[in-house]
């Protein structure tokens, strides 16, 4: 009897309720192990839980799944990408934005190699390059079982409501982290961090949290204060600044006129077509050509908004600077070229 009392009331604990809510509806996902699986002995493989985790920084799982079992056919295991050539893998990560990272990534596949494996503790994952916290405890967490600390804005936003946490952020970080850490528990971190990156996801979620069906209701002290929807709450942030940019788009003979971006900066290392220097990065027009204007678009980076203007043109190769680039498939650019792209080719097909 006592025993059974002593279950009753562990299993009201906020992260018993999480597992056991995890347990029933964690979300199928291509680098997950679930968890009956799990419980079936099958471990994940480091590599395609540290490959997701890199690809869902700054992304949602939607649009990463196909670009991860593109990566996942293309190569295999670590060796295999740290064995590719750095135009392939920056042609497949295209889209992702934020290209710095698959630069790190293709850096921490060679170091990874070069060792023999994936460092198997938070702390050793921590020196490889482009890992940082977050990453290093997800990979400790998810694929070796570690009870690190795992903290996104999943996590920050779950723990906000659930200890109703009304600093703001970034202030309340370090107490969001701190009562990160008392949740995690000994017995399966890894679906314990898995599962409050589901739940902020699915139910806990930025705008309209759907408490009523929440596993942490009772609990939750946001809920009980009527607060769940505004919290966490959030210093202002300054407003981003507006630039304006101009792109070239000609197409010669022999294809389009591009330029491979440096490696450090914005959209490193990727092609584009030539522009006027709005990133600090620009020249004059490639050529002496009938340009004709093809369009603009707004496009949001991080610290700034761009007003693209494109002007397209056909010519002859004569170019000042950048490459032709015969065959070029649009999907391999980044979206800010490939939207600029789609809008010179629709200009140059129209007469
Ligand atoms: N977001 C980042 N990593 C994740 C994971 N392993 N599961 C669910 N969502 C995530």
């Amino acid at each position: 009897m006592r025993d059974r009392v002593e279950t009753a009331d562990r299993a009201g604990t906020p992260g018993d309720l999480l597992l056991a809510w995890y347990d029933r509806h964690a979300r199928e996902m291509p680098w997950r192990v679930g968890p009956a699986e799990r419980r079936a002995g099958i471990r994940p493989d480091p590599y395609r839980v540290w490959l997701s985790e890199v690809m869902l920084q700054q992304t949602t799982v939607a649009a990463v799944r196909g670009y991860f079992q593109r990566f996942t056919a293309r190569w295999p295991d670590v060796a295999a990408l740290a064995a590719a050539r750095d135009e392939d893998v920056m042609a497949e990560w295209a889209g992702l934005g934020y290209y710095a990272r698959a630069r790190n990534l293709l850096r921490c596949a060679r170091e990874v190699a070069a060792r023999g494996g994936f460092p198997a503790t938070r702390d050793a994952l921590l020196t490889l390059p482009g890992i940082g916290p977050y990453t290093a405890a997800a990979i400790a967490s998810i694929a070796w079982d570690e009870a690190a600390v795992v903290v996104d804005g999943n996590v920050e936003r779950v723990m906000a409501r659930l200890f109703a946490v009304e600093t703001p952020l970034p202030d309340a970080r370090p107490e969001l982290t701190a009562l990160a850490a008392r949740l995690t528990p000994r017995q399966r971190p890894g679906d314990h961090a898995q599962a409050v990156m589901d739940l902020g996801a699915t139910i806990c979620t930025p705008k309209s949290p759907a408490c009523g069906i929440c596993p942490l209701r009772t609990p939750c002290a946001a809920r009980a204060r009527g607060l769940a929807a505004e919290l966490p709450r959030k210093r202002a942030k300054p407003a981003k600044p507006v630039r304006a940019g101009v792109v070239w788009a000609l197409l010669t003979p022999r294809g389009w006129l591009m330029e491979r971006r440096p490696a450090r900066g914005l959209l490193g290392g990727m092609p584009g077509f030539p522009g006027d220097g709005w990133d600090g990065a620009g020249g004059p027009a490639p050529a002496e050509a009938d340009w004709r204007e093809a369009g603009a678009f707004r496009h949001t980076f991080t610290h700034f908004h761009l007003d693209l203007r494109v002007l397209a043109a056909f010519g002859e190769a004569n170019p000042l600077r950048g490459e032709i680039m015969p065959g070029l498939d649009p999907q391999s650019l980044p979206t800010l070229m490939r939207k600029a792209h789609d809008l010179a080719a629709a200009a140059l097909s129209s007469r």
